[in-house]
């Protein structure tokens, strides 16, 4: 594929960073070489020793030495290398991508900034660009302020539909504004807010149709190992579909290892990895380097099989939190919201049947009633129009606050129903 008619035009002009450009000559160096290139801080001159941090089996990871010194000191922008190695070992196990030989992986700091460096790295004022509707708020921010046109496309309980993703397309096309989108985000798996996962027909014909209108996709998959069906059956991600080179995946360790860490990763065609790169190195030179160290540690330290063993944990727990919810939401909101059953992740997205728009209700009105939620105009691709759904996180309530929740805003959906029979 040629990348370049994908890249923006400042990602394009942006200059590499001379110094890093100067670490090559540091590989297979002569011993008698004097390196006077870099400004790194000297790190004997560091005061932590070493880093203990106990894990909750028991075990502990001792980070001391070598390991240490990298922790503490600038490292490579594309992440530490020992965890570079672990994580293209996962990939290439997990996802096997087709043209794998032409992929590389970046670590970012969290999801949330591989996926806002990839925006920035491939649109331009004007371009088009593919969303669901509704699609994590937190993207919508980032694409504030960058002057694009959006293509809302619906959802349905299986994710953002063909048939209307297609017609979208095509209507873009033909409206003679130059309207052919680069890019298309989307969350196939336990989406933020809608909880809904996109099944292996959903995602082929999705990524066919992205093959077919040339446009990259952007798979953000931070709920990844968080959906609740049977781990050997989970459906491919878009990266294990891309015979051509089009998809840059994002994941992320926030929903199973630890968000204040900030370590994630975004895999991909080398030239977007690149100059996703370049624009890193230029804002952050690196990510949090104690961070990955401490990620890759725990990595070893665990194996396959203790990974496999944590995820299944944390599955079976948001599994049970989600069962709550719904008894919770049953119970209470039974007539007054509908919603479909979460397949993973940590959102129950609701419907009010009664309400026009929840947004004043749960902002103005909410706190008064002890409930909080994020209403659905957060969510919209197009918040000026009115919106009847809501948001409810399961991940750190327990089943008694959920019960008592949905207990309020049941009293604060029939003040909203009444208070809206009175205006009308
Ligand atoms: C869909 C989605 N993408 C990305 C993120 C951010 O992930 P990270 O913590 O890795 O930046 C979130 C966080 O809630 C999310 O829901």
């Amino acid at each position: 594929m040629d990348y370049s008619k994908f890249i923006s035009a400042t990602a394009a002009k942006k200059k590499p960073s001379g110094i890093s450009e100067m670490r090559k000559f540091l590989v297979n160096s002569s011993p008698s070489l004097v390196w006077l290139a870099s400004g790194m801080p000297n790190p004997d001159r560091f005061p932590f020793k070493d880093v203990k941090v106990e894990l909750d089996d028991g075990a502990t990871l001792h980070i001391t030495e070598d390991p240490l010194k990298a922790a503490l000191q600038y490292g490579p922008s594309p992440g530490y290398l020992p965890l570079v190695s672990q994580l293209k070992t996962m990939v290439e196990r997990d996802h096997a991508p087709p043209r794998w030989s032409e992929c590389d992986l970046v670590v970012t700091v969290g999801a949330q900034h591989g996926v806002c460096s990839a925006l920035h790295v491939l649109l331009n004022p004007g371009d088009y660009v593919v969303l669901p509707e509704p699609c994590y708020s937190d993207v919508l921010c980032m694409l504030s302020g960058m002057d694009l046109q959006y293509l809302a496309i619906e959802n349905d309980e299986e994710g953002m539909c063909p048939d209307h993703l297609r017609a979208t397309l095509n209507r873009a096309i033909t409206s003679g504004q130059g309207g052919v989108p680069k890019a298309m985000y989307v969350v196939p798996s336990a989406c933020n807010p809608t909880g809904t996962t996109m099944s292996h027909k959903r995602r082929s014909q999705i990524y066919a149709i992205a093959h077919e209108f040339d446009i990259i996709v952007l798979e953000d998959d931070a709920y990844y190992h968080l959906q609740y069906d049977d781990e050997d059956n989970l459906p491919p991600s878009f990266l294990s579909l891309d015979v051509d080179g089009r998809v840059l995946r994002f994941d992320s360790f926030s929903k199973i290892i630890s968000a204040g860490l900030r370590v994630a990763y975004v895999t991909g065609p080398k030239p977007l990895t690149d100059a996703i790169l370049t624009q890193m190195h230029s804002s952050i030179i690196c990510g949090p380097m104690l961070s990955q160290v401490l990620v890759s540690e725990l990595l070893k330290e665990w194996g396959e099989e203790g990974l496999k063993r944590h995820t299944a944990k944390l599955r079976k727990f948001y599994r049970s939190q989600r069962d709550a919810m719904v008894l919770a939401a049953s119970t209470h909101l039974t007539g007054l919201c509908e919603w479909a059953i979460p397949k993973g992740g940590i959102f129950l997205w609701l419907k009010v049947i009664g309400v026009k728009d929840t947004t004043d209700m749960l902002m103005e009105r909410g706190v008064t009633h002890n409930i909080l939620l994020i209403p659905g105009r957060e969510f919209s691709v197009d918040s000026s129009k009115p919106n009847q759904y809501m948001r409810a996180a399961f991940s750190c309530v327990t089943p008694e606050q959920m019960m008592r929740g949905m207990e309020n805003l049941a009293g604060l959906i029939r003040k909203e129903i009444d208070l809206q029979n009175n205006q009308d």
